[in-house]
Parts: C-alpha cells; structure tokens; sequence
C-alpha cells in the first residue's frame, strides 16, 4: 500500500482529496498546523471513510519539526495543499505569505531531495494566466505578472518547483485549479471561511443564511453575456480526484516530463448572475444582491481548455454545477 502525505489535508480540498485517497486505497498521513481549520475535520473524515488518518500537527515553516518527521515517516508520494490562500490579506503581509507559501514550498523539497523521496504535487493556480488572451484558457497560455502576492507565490511555487525538480530528478506536477466550490455528498466536509469570504460561493450561502445581509455582484459592465464577470467553478469532489488521476500518473511513471502541469476545471465558463439563478433555483432560496461597481484586480473571464487534462490524467468531472450549490447550501445549513 502506497503511504501519501497530505499537507493542509484538514483545509477544504485537502480534506476532500485525502477521503478520496482513502477510497482508492492510499494509506494517507496528514501535516497540518490548524491554522485555517479544525481538529473537527480529523473525525469528519473518518465518519466518511471508515479510516482514520495519522495526522501531525506541525508548522511546515519549522524546519526542524518537518525533519523529525520525515526522519519517522516513509512516505511514496506528497501532495502539498498546504498556504495561505486570501488574496486580500496576502497584500498587507506579504513576507508572511512569502514566507508560508514559499518558504514552506522549498523546506519540503530539501527533504524530498536529501532523502531521495519522489512524487510531488502542487496546489497551483489559475491566477497564474491573469486575464487570458484567449478563452478557454490552455496550458500553453502565457503566465502574466500576479496582480497579488498571492498569485505571485503560486508562480514563482511553480519556478522552484520546475528547478528543483530538473535538477533533483523528484517527478512534479502542478495542477491549476480554477474554482473549487460545493462540499462533500455526506455533507460532513466543506468549507470553512474565517472572516468574510472573498470567494463568490461562501458569500452567497452566507447571504442566504442570513450572515450576510446582502450579496454585491462586482460589475455588471463586463463585456460578458450578461455583464458580469465569468468563472469557471469546478466542484471539490471533481478537483480532489485530479489529484488521485496525477498521483497515480507519477506512481506509475506515466509522466512525460519530470515537471508538468494541468489545468483542473469544468471548461465552462459561469457568470455571477447564473450562478445567484442557479442557486435560487436549485435550493428554492431568494438571495438578496445588489449590482454594485467592479472590484480591484478582478478579471473580466476565465475558464479552462481541459483537453490535455483529461487526456494526460485520464481524468474529467462528473459533477454539475446544480449538485455543487446544492452541496455547499446544505454544508452552510449545518454551521451554526
Ligand atoms: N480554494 C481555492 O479557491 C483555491 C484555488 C486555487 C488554489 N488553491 C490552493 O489550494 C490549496 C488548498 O486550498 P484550500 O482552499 O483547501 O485552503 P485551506 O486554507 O482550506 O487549506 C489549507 C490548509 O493548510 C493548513 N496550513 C496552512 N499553512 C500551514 C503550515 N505552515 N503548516 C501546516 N499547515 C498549514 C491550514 O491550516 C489549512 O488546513 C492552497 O495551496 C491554495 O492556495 C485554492
């Protein structure tokens, strides 16, 4: 039985991807800080799977507490979700993203290297294509300069990555996800916003459970079909299972480059206004919006070419757009 570390596998996708990890017969051993998550998703995860997972609590920033453990822990693969990921907050810290994102990046890599470990995922980013010349959005896009710290820390992630792994033989690939949203089908797993959400989906089921009092939609002046801004949603249990699709790629030497990467979305593209009729629709809720003017550093579209994905991974999403809100409503009914 192949042994995968999660780190951040108490976060949202993490914890998603280490059920499905799980289901496919990994043994999965989680590092997590807890920093944007509770001990809570620990039990959660073993209602769902039958199967606890060994966790680790450890600040991948102290390097010496990641040595102890690997010195203790063999594992065959790592899949690294762990960061921070608020795009607004990462402008006013900038070192402590630097410092999470990248710092904690190559820490992992130095042991991966010292101990000849292979395997590796990375949790990339959309964000890394900016506004897109063209839509959808293939792999052969140009990566534009980050309008955030944050996406700057996905692209230059990726920098480190493709140069450690070219010089150090550990096989790599990052995944560019476009939206994540929706929860778990057994709704015991979903996501946890601290503070107001800065996403679209855990603003409008906050707005719908009376949270929030009202929704803004940023624009409605894109030159877009119905003038809002288009994204590409793609829900969580759909993204987790990439990550099976690119581990069992590297496992089974599949990979045709010591570092690749893929795009992980739907490859349609959904404006915000669908979306709030969609999810009226769906969970026979009203939600109170307001059309309000853009938000800084917003883009007008992006969503994905999901051709060599599918292709390459073996991979493609099953699950529609209507089951994600329907999840992440009810997932939002069950906080208190
Ligand atoms: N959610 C999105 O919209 C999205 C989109 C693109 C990429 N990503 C990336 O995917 C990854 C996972 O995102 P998520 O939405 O699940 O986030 P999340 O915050 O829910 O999960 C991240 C987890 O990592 C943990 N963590 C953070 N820093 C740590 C450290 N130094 N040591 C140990 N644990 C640490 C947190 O406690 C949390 O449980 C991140 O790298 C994020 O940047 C997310």
């Amino acid at each position: 039985m192949k042994r995968i570390l999660v780190t951040g596998g108490l976060g949202f996708i993490g914890s998603h991807t280490v059920v499905e990890l799980q289901n496919e017969g990994f043994e999965v051993v989680i590092i997590d800080d807890l920093s944007n998550t509770t001990i809570s998703v620990l039990d959660s995860i073993t209602e769902i799977t039958g199967t606890k997972p060994d966790f680790h609590q450890i600040d991948l920033r102290v390097k010496n507490d990641l040595k102890n453990f690997f010195d203790n822990n063999k594992v065959d693969g790592i899949i690294h979700f762990a960061a921070f990921k608020a795009v607004g907050e990462s402008m006013s810290k900038p070192l402590d993203y630097y410092e999470n994102n990248l710092g904690s990046l190559v820490y992992l890599l130095q042991e991966m290297r010292d101990r000849k470990l292979d395997n590796f995922i990375f949790s990339s980013s959309c964000t890394v294509y900016g506004q897109a010349d063209e839509l959808p959005i293939t792999e052969n896009a140009p990566v534009k300069t980050a309008e955030s710290v944050y996406g700057n820390t996905k692209q230059i992630g990726e920098e480190i990555i493709r140069d450690a792994s070219t010089a150090h033989n550990i096989n790599t690939i990052a995944l560019r996800y476009f939206n994540p949203v929706g929860a778990h089908p057994t709704v015991k797993i979903g996501e946890l916003p601290l503070g107001v959400p800065a996403n679209l989906i855990p603003f409008v089921t906050q707005t719908a459970a009376g949270i929030r009092k009202e929704l803004s939609v940023f624009g409605d002046d894109y030159p877009t079909e119905d003038g809002t801004a288009v994204r590409d949603y793609i829900h969580v249990v759909d993204l987790a299972k990439a990550h099976i699709a690119a581990l069992k790629r590297l496992i089974g030497n599949s990979n045709k480059e010591t570092f690749e990467y893929f795009n992980v979305g739907t490859g349609r593209g959904t404006s915000v206004l669908e979306i709030i009729n969609t999810f009226e629709k769906v969970n026979n809720v009203k939600l109170n919006y307001k059309i309000v003017g853009r938000r800084e550093g917003d883009i007008t579209a992006a969503f994905a070419d999901t051709t060599i994905a599918n292709k390459e991974l073996n991979w493609k999403t099953e699950k529609s757009l209507e089951e994600a809100l329907e999840s992440a409503w009810k997932w939002q009914q069950k906080q208190s």
